[in-house]
Order: C-alpha cells, then structure tokens, then sequence
C-alpha cells in the first residue's frame, strides 16, 4: 500500500513536470518523433496516400497534416526528413479546396500568414486540376493534383498536447474501466470491419475484445449509454463489430493473436455463427452477445486501448526519469 503511494506521488510529480515541459523526454506516441527546437512532434508516413485520405490518417492518430507555420518549421522537419527519409515531395496541409485559387492551411489561414515559399512559376494549377499542396525536398511548395498518392507527414504541437492520464496515452476520447483495467472508446460512426480495424489501430489501440462477463456487461452498458438512435444514414444497427474474425479460414480468431476460444468469453448469440463464408469478422449484439457478421457490413464499433504498464510507459516518456526501486 504504502509503495503504492509512493509511486502515485512520484507518478504525479512525473506528469506535472512533464506537463509544464521543464523535464526529461516529451512524448506523444512512439511512432512520432519530438523536434525540440520548433516544440512539435512529426511522422513521416511512407504508405502513400491521396490528399484527403493523408488529412484522415492524421486526425486519426491525433494530430494533423503538417503545413511548414515558418521559416524554421520548414527547416527543421526538412532535416529531420533529409535525415530519415528519401521522399522528394510530401503532401502538406494546404489546399484551395475550398475556393479555386484561394490557397489555405487546413485550419483556414491564407498561405501567405504560415509558410509562403512557393517554388518558381508556382502555383500554376496545370490543367486546371491541382487544389493540393506538396513541399518539396528544396523546401518550395508547388500545388498539385488531390488524388495522386504521396507520402505525408503528420504534427502534432507540443502546446496542443493532452494527456489522458487515466489511459495512460494523449487520447481523451477513450474512457479508464477500473474493474477491467482498460479503456474504450465507442465509435459513433459507421465503419466496415477492416476501416474499424484500421481506426482502432491509428489510434494505438485495437477492436475490443472480451474476455470476461463483466467485461461484456460494461461493453453492454457503453452501447447502452452512447446516443446512437441519432445517427443517420444506412449501417447495420443491433450490432457493433469487435476485435474477432475468421478470415483466414482458421476458426474464429481474437486480434492480438489468440483463438477466440481462449479469450475467455464466447457467448455466442442464438444459433450463431451462422453465416458461413459471408460472414466472416466479428461483432456483438447490443446485449453482448457475440454475432458474425460481413465484413464489408458497417456498423459501430468499440475500440480498446491496453494501458501500458507505469515501468514501461514512464521509460519511454521520460527516458532518464529516476526508477523507483
Ligand atoms: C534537404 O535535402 C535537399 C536535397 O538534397 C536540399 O536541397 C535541402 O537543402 C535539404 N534541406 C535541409 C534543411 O537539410
Ligand atoms: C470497407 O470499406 C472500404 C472503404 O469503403 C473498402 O475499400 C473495403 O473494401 C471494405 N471492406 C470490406 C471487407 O468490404
């Protein structure tokens, strides 16, 4: 009990210290690299996507995609990029999506307030069909077109970051269940299984997976609590895809690597699973009982989040943070 204390205390000192930004490692998620001399966060993504779709990924590993706000913005994360990366162009957040002719950072100041450096004879918009901005390995910016796929980078500012610190991650979405140990989030927009899948993992977490009753009765009392009778539009509703399929043809596995037998919690709903090769992921009934459904069919989901353990958490955040013994 007592270390237990000791540990909150020295945890709390931890977190209002890093909070303020006087110590050790500043941290966002590990996949993203800080930048100390412009106090920002950065990952170059190397699958290539189309304007819009790099914009998605961003938001969906909170941050945003990174437009140069100055001269030492640009330089910075061009050499972190330099260093890294061999890309020659990158998607950026600016665009005249919104107005032809009217370029704008994608939270809406003109591009001649951030970073204005555009290349020679830029922006000619050729052939008329190019609304989106890349920044170029020289650090000029040229529009072209939206859809072509490009790398991306994505920023987070250490000044925009918050902790949630129940979960343990910057994501304040996601709710702490004591009793289970874990956090959750429900997904209020109608996905596919493999989209869900996809948004769970961007947001460093994974579909749901029960492995207890009352975890399955928490699952029930979330979907319960959650206004999804407001949300239009043409999903499946009475069911909310979780972290199982059988995709390969295997038997029904749970994500994370186990069968789903050996979750701990197989409550299949009445005369389930019974569709066979057409359905082949998974989901629950909204009274947690499990059901199979299409993969391609959109319903909600719940996301789960495992909290990292204090040790591990801290070594990575604070890197030469003192261990308590
Ligand atoms: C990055 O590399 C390009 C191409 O070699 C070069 O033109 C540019 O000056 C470099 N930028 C920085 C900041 O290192
Ligand atoms: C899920 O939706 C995406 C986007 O619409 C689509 O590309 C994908 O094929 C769908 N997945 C399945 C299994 O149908």
């Amino acid at each position: 009990m007592v270390s237990k204390i000791l540990l909150f205390v020295f945890v709390f000192n931890l977190v209002s210290d890093y909070s303020y930004g006087q110590r050790n490692k500043k941290f966002f998620r590990k996949d993203y690299k800080y930048l100390e001399e412009v106090e920002g966060f950065y990952k170059i993504h190397t699958l290539h996507k189309t304007w819009s779709e790099a914009k998605r990924v961003c938001a969906l590993e909170g941050a945003s995609l990174f437009y140069p706000e100055n001269d030492d913005e640009a330089h910075a994360v061009l050499s972190f990029w330099n260093a890294t990366q061999p890309y020659r162009w990158v998607h950026v957040g600016i665009s005249d999506l919104i107005v032809k002719g009217v370029f704008e950072t994608i939270d809406g100041l003109p591009v001649s307030d951030v970073y204005n450096n555009w290349g020679p004879g830029e922006p000619n918009d050729a052939g008329g069909v190019e609304d989106c901005v890349i920044l170029r390995q020289d650090g000029t910016l040229n529009d072209d077109q939206c859809n072509k796929k490009f790398p991306f980078i994505c920023k987070k500012s250490l000044q925009s970051l918050e902790w949630n610190q129940r979960c343990n991650f910057p994501n304040l979405d996601y709710v702490y269940n004591e009793q289970i140990g874990r956090c959750y989030k429900f997904h209020l927009n109608p996905l596919n299984w493999t989209e869900a899948y996809a948004v769970c993992n961007a947001e460093q977490s994974y579909l749901a997976v029960i492995n207890t009753q009352p975890e399955a009765d928490y699952l029930v009392a979330l979907t319960e609590s959650v206004p999804k009778d407001k949300v239009p539009g043409n999903y499946m509703r009475g069911a909310v895809h979780l972290g199982f399929h059988n995709r390969a043809n295997e038997g029904w596995q749970a994500v994370r690597g186990t069968s789903l037998d050996d979750t701990g919690y197989t409550c299949w709903g009445t005369n389930q699973p019974d569709g066979g090769e057409k359905e082949q992921c998974g989901s629950m009934f909204y009274n947690g009982l499990l059901n199979d459904i299409s993969c391609g069919t959109r319903a909600f989901f719940i996301c789960e989040h495992e909290v990292d353990t204090l040790s591990s958490a801290l070594d990575d955040r604070f890197g030469d943070a003192v261990v308590l013994s």
